[in-house]
């Protein structure tokens, strides 16, 4: 289902990027892997960049090579980080690679972005949304500041802006045929699932009582293969929930279903 295709996975050294590289490679792609730290499994080849940092990502996208079907925007920090890093990693360096790969994209490619049930309240962070659009990554620590984004607040609003600027961009590259997606996991059982527990407290609690079990970096894998895949070719700018139904859940409890 992705035989010939070049795919380029950052987070690819743990969880659900770990997965996903291995997934995507068991279908036959040549996957490249971009971290901060060397995977376990470097496939097709291995880039080590720090994603917080601009003049990082400049360089991984300088050594890329081009003809990229594909980009899995994987790699991401949990709440308990210091908040400036979280958007700088989250946000800015995830739609910096983005907006700095694409020339090197090939038509018809796919960008994925791993979003989260995190960010199902993008909607009434719009003030906030919309100031982040050309946010600088200098100009974090006054945001944050501008915005009250403190503490495990900048996990939830970089997954909220993330959900929205993959939205806003639905037919952005319509021309070239390249769409871009999200997928939104709820809690799954990687290295950072501890971080969320430890900063949701009583919330993160009741959700694990009303699921069933937590999600596995197996389970969101294959979804990201398929938005890779051109069986996917007419998704455009959505947003998909793979969390054992948690966001169905909450949105019949808002309407009273
Ligand atoms: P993980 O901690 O197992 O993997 C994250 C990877 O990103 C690591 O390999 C890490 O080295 C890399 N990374 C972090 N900062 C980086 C940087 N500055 N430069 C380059 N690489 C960097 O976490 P997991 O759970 O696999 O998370 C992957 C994505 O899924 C994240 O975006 C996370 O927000 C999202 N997610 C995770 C959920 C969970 O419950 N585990 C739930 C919903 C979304």
């Amino acid at each position: 289902m992705l035989t010939n295709k070049t795919l380029v996975i950052t987070g690819a050294a743990s969880g659900i990027g770990a997965a996903t590289a291995a997934h995507c490679a068991a279908l036959g792609a040549r996957v490249l892997c971009v971290d901060m730290r060397p995977p376990a499994r470097q496939h097709a080849g291995f880039f080590q960049a720090d994603l917080s940092d601009p003049a990082a990502i400049d360089r991984l996208v300088a050594e890329l090579p081009a003809g990229i079907d594909g980009l899995a925007n994987i790699a991401g920090l949990p709440p308990t980080r210091p908040a400036a890093d979280v958007l700088k990693v989250n946000l800015l360096g995830l739609r910096h690679l983005t907006l700095g790969l694409l020339p090197k994209l090939a038509d018809g490619a796919s960008i994925v972005n791993l979003a989260s049930l995190a960010g199902f309240e993008w909607p009434q962070a719009l003030p906030a949304i919309q100031a982040s659009e050309d946010l600088d990554f200098a100009a974090v620590p006054a945001f944050c500041e501008r915005f009250g984004i403190h503490g495990a607040r900048s996990y939830f609003f970089s997954k909220e802006a993330l959900i929205a600027w993959t939205l806003r961009h639905r037919w952005s590259w319509r021309a070239r045929g390249i769409r871009m997606n999200a997928v939104s996991p709820g809690p799954v059982d990687t290295p950072i699932l501890q971080d969320f527990i430890e900063t949701l407290g009583e919330r993160a609690e009741e959700d694990m009582r009303i699921m069933d079990r937590p999600g596995r970096a197996d389970d969101i894998a294959p979804v990201v293969a398929f938005l890779l895949s051109d069986g996917a070719a007419w998704i455009r700018g959505t947003n998909v929930p793979v969390d054992g139904g948690m966001h169905a859940h909450i949105l019949a409890q808002i309407h009273g279903l």
